[in-house]
This record gives structure tokens, sequence and C-alpha cells, in this order.
């Protein structure tokens, strides 16, 4: 995961700095950004923050180390060969999905769908509409004046909230009630700033609607039953 990551990146920057083309923009991630077990809860999490790459290590969070290496690294790349870099940092990208196939972030919300997961945990998570994604990708490309990093989130929330939700749009699922962890204090979910991509213009897709346009992705690509009408229904149309 570590090595395409890192070397997949640096080929890029090559190559960009060859066709000399006038900007790169890296899809980093949150990953690269907020694992630092040293960083207190009143910390607003911005651009500034970087991943505790040894705290990544150590906790074998191998997709948030090499994102924060490959981040490090299409830096320094870009910076000696001067290609103009721009990095995008999403959270957890939901919303309508375009390959067939299932990645990591829909796995986070299907689990619930389909009584595999018994319980949720307790930990947060920040979460972003795949449009505001590719909109953001889009105005630091054209935007003469961005630089650096861009956080790409619209809020974090604590799992519990998330299947409650959820379960409030498709009641039909079995959706766990229960958190696994009942003897440590629901985790908070922490301060974060979307301010700098905020100000090149975009509004954020809520995240209810991200999570509700996700489950109906899902039904309509055949990952997930769609349970019948309810009884009333059925038997007024007959
Ligand atoms: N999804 C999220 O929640 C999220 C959040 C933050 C950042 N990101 C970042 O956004 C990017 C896309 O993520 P995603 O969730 O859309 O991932 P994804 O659905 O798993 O897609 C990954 C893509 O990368 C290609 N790929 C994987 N290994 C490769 C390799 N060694 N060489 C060339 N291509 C390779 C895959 O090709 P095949 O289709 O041929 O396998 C696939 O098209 C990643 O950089 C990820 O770190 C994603």
């Amino acid at each position: 995961m570590v090595e395409p990551a890192v070397i997949g990146t640096k080929n890029v920057i090559v190559a960009a700095a060859e066709a000399k083309v006038r900007r790169v923009v890296f899809t980093s991630s949150i990953g690269a950004v907020t694992m630092d077990p040293n960083r207190g809860p009143d910390v607003v999490v911005d651009e500034s923050c970087w991943s505790d790459l040894e705290f990544c290590k150590s906790t074998k969070n191998w997709y948030c180390y090499g994102k924060a290496v490959a981040e490090k690294a299409a830096s320094d790349e870009a910076k000696e060969r001067g290609v103009d870099l721009v990095v995008i940092n999403p959270v957890l990208v939901l919303g309508p999905m375009l390959q067939s196939t299932i990645n990591a972030s829909i796995v986070h919300i299907l689990k619930y769908l389909t009584g595999s997961a018994k319980t949720y945990a307790n930990s947060v998570q920040a979460y972003v509409h795949v449009k505001d994604v590719a909109l953001a990708h889009i105005l630091v490309f054209e935007t003469p004046s961005a630089s650096g990093r861009y956080l790409c989130a619209e809020s974090v929330l604590h799992r519990g909230d998330v299947v409650e939700i959820l379960a409030k749009f498709f009641p039909e699922y079995p959706f766990p009630t229960k958190c696994s962890d009942e003897v440590k204090p629901r985790a908070k979910p922490y301060k974060f700033s979307n301010q700098k991509l905020r100000d090149l213009g975009p509004e954020f897709t809520p995240v209810k609607q991200c999570l509700y346009e996700t489950v109906k992705s899902l039904q309509e690509k055949g990952h997930l039953p769609v349970p019948p009408p309810p009884e009333d229904s059925v038997r007024i149309q007959a």
C-alpha cells in the first residue's frame, strides 16, 4: 500500500514536470491530517495539521501512513521540479457510486444495512459528498490563487448518529442499536475548519443527504435489496 502510493505519486509529479502541465491536484486524505494522539480535543483540525507517522506505524494504520508519506513526497518532488501542486484532503466520501464494485468507504455504510454489523463503534468520522469532492478538485485547479492543502469535509458524526440518521430514512433495514463499547464515554466529534475551501465558493451537501443518496445508490446498483412496500400500500394497489 505504501510503496505504490509513494512511487506512483512521484511518477505522476515527474511526468507532470516533463509535460509542463499547468498544475497538479493531488488527492490526499484526512488520513494524512488527523492521526495524532497528542492533538487536544479543543484543537480545530485544519490544513496545518499532519498525522503523526510514528503513531500510524505503531498502530499499523498503513493507509494513513501511506497517504501522509505520499503527500509529503508529492510536495517535495513538486518543489524540486517546479511543479505547481495543490492538495485536496477529503474525509470519508459518500454519495452515489460510479463504479460497480464496493470500496472501503461504501463498506463503512453498507455493513449497517445488511445486518453484518451487530453493534456500532464508539468512534467518530468526518463525511463529505462525492460531488463536493469533485467540485473541490475543479475549483483548486481553476483558481489561480489556490495553493497548499484544502480540507474537504462537511461534518463529523459519531457512528451512533450515522445509524440513527440511516434508520430514520430506511427503517426497514436491520440497523445495530447498541454501541460496541458501553464502558468508555461516547467519543466526541472533533472540531474542524473547511473555511479555506469554502472561501473558494462551494457550499457542502448536508451529511444527511449524503447518507440518503449512498443508500439509494446501493439499492440502484443491486448491492442492497429494496424492501417490498409496506403491506398497507400493497393492499391499496390491489
Ligand atoms: N473514498 C474515500 O472515502 C476517500 C477519502 C479520502 C481520500 N480518498 C482518496 O481518493 C482516491 C480514490 O479513492 P477511492 O475511494 O475512489 O478508491 P477506489 O474506489 O478503491 O479506487 C481506487 C482506484 O485506484 C486504482 N488503483 C489502485 N491501485 C493502483 C495501482 N497500483 N496503480 C494504478 N491504479 C491503481 C484502482 O484501479 P482499478 O479500478 O483498476 O482497481 C481504482 O480505480 C484515493 O487516493 C484515496 O486515498 C478516498
